[in-house]
């Protein structure tokens, strides 16, 4: 097989094979085949597209470039869940506890990642003793037991990946439906999932901003999901603001501990019950949709969701008294409210320019080797909808800094108040199933 007879097949259109497809990612991935060829494949299929089972083949070969998690030890459907990203995302860290404690076991790996706010292992790792490195065998004894445990992402996972997502980067070609659905995709299923739940988000803050590119999105992955033999839905939800009202890793895990006990913000709790919801119901932990929601509805209600959190902190090491007692989290040394300029409604709050923000105070990794400081971030006092007045606080700025002019500044650019009527956001746009 010759690699310049694959570019040149697939820049005429042609679908490639799974032998050829094989050859390319094992040859990409062992250094056999160099960078200059593999640009020019990954434009040529940026411009041709793939079949279902290209899509299909490639994610499998690059989930065999590396690493397996092998999850078989844990008893039940594994279910995970992925979100393509956006700004004060806490989903997973109420997720986890949350349909654990309905015995869907939750065997998570998490990043750390380079986002606004750290990932999820950052955000755990507020609380005092907390332990995100666990050996296989400790892993899997924790989900037998407890239905849930969370680990740091080691070992040499889809290297294929890695290697092609840095090329795509550099050449144009990161935007293209079925490369970064085979990408995602290749990474959840070497991670172990039995069954997948996607959340694809569509907004200003959002990866795919237009709602259609995020339906095609969604639909890819679902396909190729279920192609590869794990069950797979997708749920294309609103970042056209920021979710919930905290931006920043104690900040949230506080935000989680209200929203377990059923007081989170209405956007949060919302999502997560509809996430939730999908994650039972795979995991066949409930007959339907809505008998998966009145179940969580349950957990939340008697309180077994946020004994769940508890016993998954100190099953890892961690100080679960910060649930009880939340000011025992990392606290910043000021809070400095944001005013709004003039009278009316919440119309807009760019969600990246709040990430923006919250990252220039600390909040997030600005290089792979940055600090972040656990404790710094934002909450918002209004969301898009509300009503106010000059002069009533917008947002809380958490500072370990002492002139934070800058970030008021953008948090001022972020929000638009106008003198109209309110208006609604949507925050569920659909469910796709294959
Ligand atoms: N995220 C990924 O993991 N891969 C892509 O290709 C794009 C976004
Ligand atoms: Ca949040």
């Amino acid at each position: 097989m010759r690699m310049v007879d694959i570019i040149a097949k697939k820049r005429d259109g042609k679908a490639l094979t799974k032998e050829e497809i094989d050859f390319v990612v094992e040859g990409y991935t062992n250094d056999e085949i160099p960078d200059y060829q593999v640009s020019a494949l990954a434009m040529a299929l940026y411009f041709q597209d793939m079949t279902k089972d290209e899509r299909v083949n490639l994610t499998m070969a690059m989930v065999e470039s590396g690493d397996q998690i092998d999850l078989s030890d844990i008893d039940g459907i594994k279910v995970d869940k992925h979100s393509t990203g956006g700004v004060g995302d806490t989903t997973t860290l109420i997720l986890a506890p949350l349909v654990a404690a309905l015995g869907v076991p939750v065997a998570k790996m998490s990043g750390r990642g380079l986002g606004h706010t750290g990932g999820t292992i950052d955000k755990l790792e507020s609380i005092e003793g907390f332990q995100v490195e666990l050996d296989g065998p400790t892993f899997n004894k924790l989900v037998n037991e407890n239905k849930i445990a969370v680990v740091g992402q080691s070992g040499n996972l889809t290297p294929a990946d890695k290697k092609l997502y840095s090329l795509r980067d550099v050449t144009a070609t990161v935007n293209s439906i079925p490369l970064i659905a085979s990408s995602i995709m290749s990474k959840k299923i070497a991670s172990g999932a039995d069954a997948i739940v996607l959340d694809v988000k569509t907004g200003s803050g959002a990866f795919m901003k237009d709602l259609d590119d995020a339906k095609a999105l969604a639909k890819a992955m679902v396909e190729i999901g279920n192609g590869a033999g794990r069950n797979t839905i997708a749920v294309i939800s609103d970042m056209n603001q920021p979710l919930g009202l905290a931006i920043g890793n104690a900040l949230e895990v506080k935000e989680a501990i209200d929203t377990l006990q059923g007081n989170g913000p209405a956007d949060l709790h919302e999502l997560c019950l509809t996430l939730g919801s999908q994650m039972v119901y795979l995991a066949d932990k409930a007959d339907s949709i809505e008998h998966a929601r009145e179940l969580l509805e349950d957990v939340m209600r008697s309180g077994k969701a946020i004994e769940k959190f508890k016993t998954f902190i100190a099953s890892q090491g961690g100080d679960a008294s910060i649930v009880d007692d939340p000011s025992r989290l990392p606290t910043a040394a000021n809070q400095i409210e944001v005013k709004a300029k003039k009278s009316g409604y919440v119309t807009e709050i760019i969600a990246d320019e709040i990430g923006v923000a919250a990252s220039m105070l600390g909040a997030g990794r600005m290089t792979k080797d940055s600090e972040i400081d656990l404790a710094v971030g934002l909450v918002l006092k209004k969301k898009i909808g509300d009503a106010v007045q000059e002069g009533e606080t917008i947002v809380t700025i958490h500072s370990n800094q002492e002139n934070v002019d800058e970030v008021i500044e953008k948090i001022q650019q972020a929000y638009t108040i106008d003198g109209k009527s309110p208006i609604t956001n949507e925050l569920i746009y659909s469910v796709i199933h294959s």
